[in-house]
């Protein structure tokens, strides 16, 4: 049961990954969360990768691969994942493919959030994480119950990323048109390219995932 979360910045990708992670008891890779982590230990890679993320461009294939590679070999994979973030290039979706047939493994489901650019700038732009465990939220969207305390965990700290300014989101969602966009027809030309609006509400996001998903992953 491996699936793949498709869409530009501020989709959803996110949001719907630890859903359906706490449904079906996958694992959730984020390729975006490990690079972020790698850049606040501060190692090789975070180093390379900071100011690359910042300016809204794609890390380099060869990095990404080797992390995913590495990744999938842990044991809360041993179910399926979901990848939210990942592959985001045509190289990055061949060495999926590469690891998935070396594993004897397969793709259930691509799963597409179709929604406007307009949309997206303006949820990027309220998104906040909880400091202390990692819950998130949005300033309009998904605020806290009380203002100012994480509903998860009571924590009162709270974070917004270094790529979330209008600047560059502009950046992300060109990388996302030039680089990632050209994924949907190679999906599609393979059969697993499912497609649902992510305009609607969260709640109703999910329900139009779990339709669209193979029945022995859904059930
Ligand atoms: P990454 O961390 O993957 O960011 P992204 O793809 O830009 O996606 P986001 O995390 O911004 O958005 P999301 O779709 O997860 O939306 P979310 O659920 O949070 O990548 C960051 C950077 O790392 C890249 O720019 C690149 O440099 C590098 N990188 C990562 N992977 C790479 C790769 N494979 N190759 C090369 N480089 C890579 O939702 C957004 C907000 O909207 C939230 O506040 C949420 O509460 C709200 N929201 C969500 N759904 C809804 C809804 N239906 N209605 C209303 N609000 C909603």
């Amino acid at each position: 049961m491996n699936l793949i979360l498709l869409g530009p910045p501020g989709a959803g990708k996110g949001t719907q990954a630890k859903r359906l992670s706490d449904q079906f008891g996958l694992a959730q890779i984020s390729t975006g969360d490990m690079l972020r982590a790698e850049v606040a230990a501060g190692s090789d890679v975070g180093q390379l990768a900071k100011a690359v993320m910042e300016a809204g461009q794609l890390v380099s294939d060869e990095i990404i691969i080797r992390m995913l590679g590495a990744r999938v070999e842990r044991a809360d994979c041993a179910n399926g994942f979901i990848l939210d973030g990942f592959p985001r290039t045509v190289p990055q979706a061949e060495a999926l493919d590469a690891l998935l047939a070396a594993k004897g493994l397969d793709l259930d489901a691509v799963v597409e959030l179709r929604v406007d650019d307009a949309k997206l700038v303006e949820r990027i732009a309220g998104r906040f994480t909880c400091a202390s465990c990692g819950a998130g939220y949005h300033d309009s969207f998904k605020p806290t119950v009380v203002a100012g305390v994480c509903d998860v965990c009571a924590g009162t700290s709270f974070t917004r990323r270094a790529d979330d300014n209008r600047e560059t989101v502009i950046a992300r969602l060109d990388a996302y048109h030039r680089q990632t966009a050209p994924l949907l027809p190679y999906y599609a030309a393979r059969g697993r390219l499912k497609t649902v609006d992510g305009m609607a509400t969260m709640d109703e996001v999910a329900q139009q995932i779990a339709a669209v998903l193979p029945q022995r992953v859904a059930s």
